[in-house]
């Protein structure tokens, strides 16, 4: 994939007006402030493709980005407590309504959790309905920076007991800091996209 092909096309407000899926769709959930919008800046080598915030709520529509022959897909994130009733409703009516299309050409999910902290409720939520709908996933742990070399071995350790799919579950550390993880997840949305290139 060719990463440096990478243009904004369109944010979403409501799930209604969701383009045709006519690409596969590498779509980047997790809470608000995990790190999504700087991982698609970092896979694409850009500082300021996807906006990044450090408060947290800044992705409030679904922000579409065609990268060479996909889509990179970045979601509101969820579950910050300080957002608006009525505008934690739209954003799940968006996430849902994305989700639920069963015409869209999802290629993988991408769910990031911080590396720092157990997964919550809702990832866990999110983790029994992409398994639920079979929906290709994986998690990616942010801000691995922010752990010495311990507290990683025991976050590494912990995750795939908090996720109902235990040894199954693929899971990268990831860095937007230090770039540790954006070749690995380079590897694995390559092998994603361009299947037929394994033979
Ligand atoms: P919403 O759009 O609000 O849902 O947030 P988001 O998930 O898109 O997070 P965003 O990429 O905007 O990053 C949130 C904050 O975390 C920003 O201050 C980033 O600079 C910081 N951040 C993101 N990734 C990393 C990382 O790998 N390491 C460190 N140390 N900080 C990070
Ligand atoms: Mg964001």
């Amino acid at each position: 994939m060719n990463y440096n092909k990478a243009d904004f096309i369109a944010s979403y407000g409501i799930s209604s007006q969701l383009p045709e899926s006519d690409r596969p769709e590498l779509s980047f959930s997790g809470r608000s402030n995990v790190g999504k919008s700087s991982l698609i800046n970092k896979l694409c080598s850009r500082k300021n493709l996807a906006r990044v915030s450090s408060t947290p709520g800044k992705t409030a529509t679904i922000n579409f980005y065609a990268v060479d022959d996909c889509y990179f897909v970045d979601l509101p994130g969820y579950g910050y407590a300080k957002v608006a009733k009525s505008e934690k409703w739209r954003w799940a009516e968006l996430i849902e309504g994305y989700l639920n299309d069963q015409e869209r050409d999802l290629a993988l999910v991408i769910l990031l959790v911080d590396m720092r902290h157990p997964a919550t409720r809702l990832d866990v939520d999110m983790v029994n309905y992409l398994i639920e709908t079979e929906r290709p996933f994986l998690v990616v742990l942010t801000k691995a920076d922010k752990l010495n070399k311990t507290e990683r071995a025991q976050r590494l350790a912990a995750i795939a007991d908090e996720f109902p799919c235990g040894e199954d579950l693929t899971v990268v550390p990831f860095s937007a800091e230090t770039g540790e993880g954006v070749e690995v997840l380079r590897g694995i949305l390559e092998e994603l996209a361009a299947p037929e290139d394994e033979a």
